[in-house]
Order: structure tokens, then C-alpha cells, then sequence
């Protein structure tokens, strides 16, 4: 659907009459997990055919209200993103690359024939939210708010015949650790044969809710093998890499000053992550060298086992960058390097992190100042 030229989107300040209390909030944010402890407020916005996006709300967090037969229920027409705020060392609260997740919000939108939302109007949510919801950006080593933007299919009605007529986004955070339990430890990864995420012509490359509740059989599958994640192949020969789920991967290749960094290319069937694109550009400027391409399971298998391949690491905004350990498939499990975290993976997650809560120059001019 087009975007259409919309006057700037003003949000409506409604504050929450019960915000947690400091101290019940401290000690909540004390040991938050992934995603189950959520801010006082959120933003939110709808959309209609006639009149854009419009009634922009900051409002207390809670419960929203759908008819019974609203379609995100019934035909899942549904977006989202995933980003994050950090607290700055000069004491700023600051999101990273926001315009990127914005403009990945309206690709998926065209995607599922929904409308586009303006980039600022996006931001703007989120700096409304952060301006107002900063005592819950943590300030631990290690931790973040993590905010997740999205938009569902409002249109009440069983027809299938178009899209829905009326959309409502909202942006919710949450303070995070780490997305795997643990601190930064290898994971086990499991090739899935059994499923696919995602063909051609498909929706691989959208953030779409169905992506990911079409990945969860194959996430149990992985866990029923003894690992923590599931990685996902091509579709028609169950050959070449494609992602993890909810995560991009990268493989190491060579060690040293010969260590380059491969992750495969974006073929319509994969997300094309922010962190993923971010590591693209930091790899070069540390002196390593970053592409794109194909990498199959049996490269991977001989490659690992010859030495070529050195380590592997998966990357998102909430995985940031994990190393991958070991591999488990139905043609045999093998381990990458010596099991253990390499040094190319914890030299680009440094110096990635740092940029991010401010600890080292943004040459790139990723960081928003939220508030
Ligand atoms: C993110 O890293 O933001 C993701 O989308 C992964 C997630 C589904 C938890």
C-alpha cells in the first residue's frame, strides 16, 4: 500500500495513574529475563482508509481491546519490529539505527498489503515512550530496553478477499538481559529437515508474526535434539544456510590477520537483519573483511573440520552477537573451532556494543538521542 503525505503525527499524553513504584520497579528490572517485565506506558496509533494514521496516544500499558473477529485473529495480518534503547554513559538514553527498523517495518508492510506508517511518526512513538518511560532503561552492564513496535489488522470480518480496512500500531518496551540464559555462552544449533521457514515469493524476508509461529515446530524439534536453536535451510534442496530463528548467522573463515566474515545473502527468503547490515559495514573498518554468499551445510561440516571455517555466530537485536558452538543434524553433529566463544565473534561484539551504549565514537551516526 502507498504512504501518503501525512501531517506530523502528534501523540496524545494520557500518563498512568499506578506506574510501578520505584522500588517494586528496581527489583524487577533486577533479574528481567526476555520480554516478560513491560513499562508503564505505551503508544499507540491507528489507521483508517479515510483518515491515515491518526489519534496518536501515549497511554498507560494494558490490555487492548479487538472485536472477537478482527482478522489479525483469524488471517494473522500482522508486523513487528525489534530494537533497542541503552543508557549512555554521558547519562542520554539512546536507540540504535531506529530509521532502519522503520524502513524494514513498511518493506514487511508492503509485503502483507499493509499501510506504510511515515519513518518519523515511528521514531517519534519511541522517543514519546522513552521520554516518558526512561527510569526503566536499565543501566547494568549488559542490559537495554527492548522496544518492540507493531501493527495488526483491525477490520472486523471473516472475508478474505482484501486486506483489512483499519490498522492499529503500538509500541511496547521491555527491560532485557540476555536473550539466552547463561551470559555469553556458545549455543548448540540444530538443522532443521523436517520444516522450512520460508520459499520463495513467500514471506522470509518479511517480520511478519506467521514467520515465527510457523518456526516454533521446528524450534521444538531442535530442543527435543538438546539444542538451543533451530537453523533454518533453503527451501528446495534443504542445502544452503539460511538463518537461525529470530537470527542471522555469520561464519568466520581463516584466523588472525586472514580472518574474513561470510553471511549469506539475502535471496528473498531471509530477514535482513539491522545488526546483520550493521556488521557488514563495522567488519572492514576492524580490518575484516565482510561478504555476502552461499554457504552449504557440507561446507560448513568440512570446513569445520578442516580448519577453514574458524568460528560461527548468530546475530539480532536481541541475540546481539551469540557464537555458535557446536551442530547437530540428521547427517551428523560436528563442533566449530574448539566449542568454545572465538575471537573474531567476541572482537565484533565489543566493539559493536560499545557503540551502542556509547563507549566508543559513532563514525557511522547509528545512535538517536531518545531524550
Ligand atoms: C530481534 O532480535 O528483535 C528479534 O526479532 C528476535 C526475536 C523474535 C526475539
Amino acid at each position: 500500500m502507498e504512504s501518503r503525505e501525512q501531517p506530523e503525527i502528534r501523540f496524545e499524553i494520557r500518563l498512568s495513574d499506578h506506574p510501578l513504584p520505584d522500588a517494586e520497579r528496581t527489583q524487577v528490572m533486577a533479574e528481567p529475563g526476555f520480554g516478560s517485565v513491560f513499562t508503564d506506558h505505551m503508544a499507540t496509533l491507528r489507521w483508517t482508509d479515510e483518515r491515515g494514521w491518526h489519534d496518536g496516544r501515549l497511554e498507560p500499558y494494558g490490555p487492548i481491546t479487538l472485536d472477537p473477529a478482527s482478522s489479525v485473529l483469524h488471517y494473522g495480518q500482522e508486523i513487528f519490529e525489534g530494537l533497542k534503547a541503552y543508557a549512555q554513559d554521558d547519562g542520554e538514553v539512546r536507540t540504535f539505527r531506529p530509521y532502519a527498523n522503520a524502513a524494514r517495518l513498511n518493506r514487511s508492510a508492503q509485503r502483507m498489503a499493509m499501510p506504510a506508517l511515515p519513518e518519523q511518526a515511528f521514531v517519534d512513538a519511541i522517543d514519546t515512550l522513552l521520554a516518558h518511560d526512561r527510569a526503566w532503561v536499565p543501566t547494568a552492564p549488559d542490559m537495554a530496553l527492548y522496544i518492540r513496535p507493531f501493527i495488526i489488522a483491525t477490520q472486523r470480518g471473516l472475508g478474505v478477499n482484501r486486506p483489512s480496512d483499519s490498522y492499529l500500531f503500538t509500541v511496547i518496551a521491555s527491560p532485557v538481559g540476555g536473550y539466552f540464559t547463561g551470559g555469553v555462552r556458545p549455543v548448540t544449533v540444530w538443522l532443521s529437515r523436517e520444516y522450512t521457514r520460508a520459499a520463495p515469493g513467500g514471506t522470509g524476508e518479511a517480520k511478519c508474526g506467521g514467520n515465527y509461529a510457523a518456526a516454533f515446530a521446528g524450534q521444538e524439534e531442535a530442543v527435543r535434539n538438546d539444542c538451543d536453536q533451530v537453523v533454518w535451510l533453503d527451501s528446495a534442496e534443504h542445502r544452503w544456510v539460511e538463518e537461525m530463528g529470530g537470527m542471522n548467522l555469520f561464519f568466520v573463515y581463516g584466523s588472525g590477520a586472514e580472518a574474513r566474515i561470510v553471511t549469506p545473502a539475502l535471496t528473498g527468503t531471509l530477514l535482513p537483519g539491522v545488526t546483520r547490515d550493521s556488521l557488514l559495514q563495522l567488519g572492514p573498518d576492524l580490518g575484516i573483511p565482510a561478504s555476502e554468499g552461499r554457504v552449504s551445510v557440507d561446507e560448513w561440516q568440512e570446513g569445520c573440520a578442516s580448519g577453514e571455517i574458524t568460528e560461527v555466530f548468530a546475530c539480532g537485536t536481541a541475540a546481539v552477537i551469540t557464537p555458535v558452538g557446536a551442530v547437530k543434524s540428521h547427517a551428523g553433529n560436528w563442533v566449530i573451532g574448539d566449542g568454545t566463544p572465538g575471537p573474531v565473534t567476541m572482537r565484533l561484539r565489543e566493539e559493536l556494543v560499545d557503540i551502542q551504549y556509547g563507549r566508543r565514537p559513532d563514525p557511522y551516526g547509528w545512535m538517536h538521542k531518545a531524550s
